[in-house]
């Protein structure tokens, strides 16, 4: 009894310890007030894609060839590019969301619905999860070109 006790007493002060760091970081943080995100994250999202990614006037007619492929093999089924299936449209993705935080979405779909006030929105209002699509980071980038493609010609 007495060493539950001691535990207790132990787990309360290091819960009190840590919450007490927590505000600490906080406030020296440049995190902004909305649910502790960046900037950065706010507009780009959350997850691997940290900075801007630079991308040609034109996309790479490579990668859109790729896109298109991985699009067909593991996107298709839930998302049209012309109005709402499982998930949004995504022939306009690019005119609503930065490159960064469409690349952002594929690579970490979780922490977005999760963690991110848009992520959590859409949840809300599409009641599925996107899983992870076991998708590269080049794949992401091969997507976005083949987004970016579909929508400069329609
Ligand atoms: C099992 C269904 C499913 C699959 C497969 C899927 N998605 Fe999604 N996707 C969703 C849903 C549902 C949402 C809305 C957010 C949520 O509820 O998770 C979403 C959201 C998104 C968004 C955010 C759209 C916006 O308006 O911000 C992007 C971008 C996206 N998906 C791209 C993709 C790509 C690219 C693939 C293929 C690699 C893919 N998704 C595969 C269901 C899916």
């Amino acid at each position: 009894m007495k060493s539950i006790l001691t535990a207790l007493v132990a787990l309360t002060l290091i819960f009190t310890a840590c919450s007490g760091d927590d505000s600490q970081q906080r406030a020296d943080s440049s995190e902004t007030e909305e649910q502790g995100l960046t900037e950065f994250e706010l507009e780009h999202g959350i997850g691997p894609i940290t900075e801007r990614v630079s991308l040609s006037e034109e996309p790479d007619e490579d990668l859109v060839i790729r896109g298109r492929d991985i699009y067909e093999m593991k996107c298709e089924m839930c998302h049209n590019m012309e109005g709402r299936m499982v998930g949004p449209a995504l022939g306009d993705v690019l005119e609503r969301r930065s490159a960064e935080f469409v690349m952002n979405f594929i690579l970490n779909p979780q922490g977005m619905t999760r963690n991110h006030p848009e992520g959590q929105r859409m949840l809300q209002e599409y009641m599925t999860a996107m899983p992870f699509q076991n998708v590269s980071e080049d794949d992401a980038k091969a997507l976005v070109e083949f987004l970016r493609d579909y929508n400069m010609n329609n």
